[in-house]
């Protein structure tokens, strides 16, 4: 699944613009679309759709307003003002308040006090409204600055604030799982979406499946409500058993998937007594979210191919 010459190869098909244009035009145009098996809609009230039905099956979640990489001042003020819109569409609704949202989004690739003010903003309506916000994490370029923005934030004393650690970097096992851990915060432990070199990152699947198993297990043990984002049902019965045999009770950390993957295994878990939070990814920037979907899983790709010759048709 984590196969690096996939995910290279999507990423390389990620940069095309033609493709983008296409998929854009096809891949959300109807419910059967390819795109929604991925994304909940483009619009706000579809994620909100989608969430009540997780809330009915059970299943605890966080909303993705989709976008990365702005290239500009106004586009990243664009983007905080939609996500302040989130923010009150969600306080609205009834939802549970709980929300996931990239850096590189609120500016971080313009300049890096724009997308702190940015996210301080949006922190200072959410916060007291009992929201808690995931920085999730993005290439290795931005692994130092986001856990330096992060811990920025932590220090001037918001608390209901997450981060994202990924397996595949070698640095997370060597320095960064024990700081945030001794920091106090909350870790989101994912294996790592993105094409990374051999100076930074692991590049077979069974090592980078291995330091996550490593580090799943401290963080249960001595993490503060950890969140282990996977769909390995391998490292899910391990994480079962390790919290078992350690008395560590199943309301101490959460399981975490993507929109549209392994709602079987979602199912398996709630019914067991865990607790199961889906990411639940939503707007008209879907395209990247949506290739690195594919390069973790290439049959996805089939899928993709079906449908569209299917409506098509
Ligand atoms: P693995 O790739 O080993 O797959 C195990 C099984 O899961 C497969 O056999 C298959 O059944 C299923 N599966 C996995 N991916 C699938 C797909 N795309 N389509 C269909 N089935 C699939 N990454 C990151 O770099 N930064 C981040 O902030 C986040 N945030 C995040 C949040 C949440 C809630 C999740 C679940 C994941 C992330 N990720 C992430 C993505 C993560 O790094 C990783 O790329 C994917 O979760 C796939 O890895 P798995 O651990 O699921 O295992």
């Amino acid at each position: 699944m984590l196969d690096a010459a996939s995910k290279a190869f999507f990423h390389l098909i990620a940069q095309s613009r033609t493709l983008k244009k296409m998929a854009s035009r096809y891949g959300m145009r109807s419910q059967a679309s390819f795109a929604r098996r991925f994304i909940a809609g483009e619009q706000i009230d579809e994620a909100i759709a989608a969430a009540g039905k997780a809330a009915a099956r059970g299943v605890l979640i966080t909303l993705d307003l989709l976008g990365e990489s702005v290239t500009n001042l106004d586009g990243a003020a664009a983007a905080t003002r939609e996500y302040l819109d989130v923010v009150e569409a969600m306080i609205a609704s009834g939802i549970e308040r709980n929300i996931s949202l990239k850096l590189t989004q609120l500016g971080l690739d313009v300049d890096k006090a724009t997308a702190i003010d940015n996210i301080r903003k949006i922190l200072e309506r959410a916060e007291p409204e009992g929201f808690f916000i995931r920085i999730d994490m993005e290439s290795s370029a931005y692994t130092d600055v986001t856990l330096e923005i992060f811990e920025t934030l932590w220090r001037h004393g918001y608390r209901q604030i997450g981060v994202v650690l990924q397996s595949a970097l070698y640095r997370t096992e060597e320095r960064d799982l024990a700081r945030i851990i001794a920091l106090g915060a909350r870790i989101r432990l994912v294996k790592g979406a993105y094409r990374e070199p051999k100076s930074v990152a692991h590049q077979k699947k069974a090592d980078v499946d291995a330091a996550y198993a490593r580090m799943m297990r401290t963080l249960i043990t001595e993490g503060h409500y950890p969140a282990l984002a996977t769909h390995d049902p391998r490292m899910i019965e391990e994480a079962r058993q390790w919290a078992r045999d350690h008395g560590v009770a199943s309301d101490r950390f959460e399981f975490q998937m993507l929109f549209g993957i392994r709602r079987d295994l979602q199912a398996t878990l709630v019914n067991a007594g865990y607790r199961v939070r889906v990411y639940i990814p939503f707007g008209r920037e879907w395209f990247p979210y949506f290739m690195r979907r594919l390069g973790e899983r290439p049959a996805n790709t089939l899928f993709v191919v079906r449908s569209v010759l299917g409506e098509s048709g």
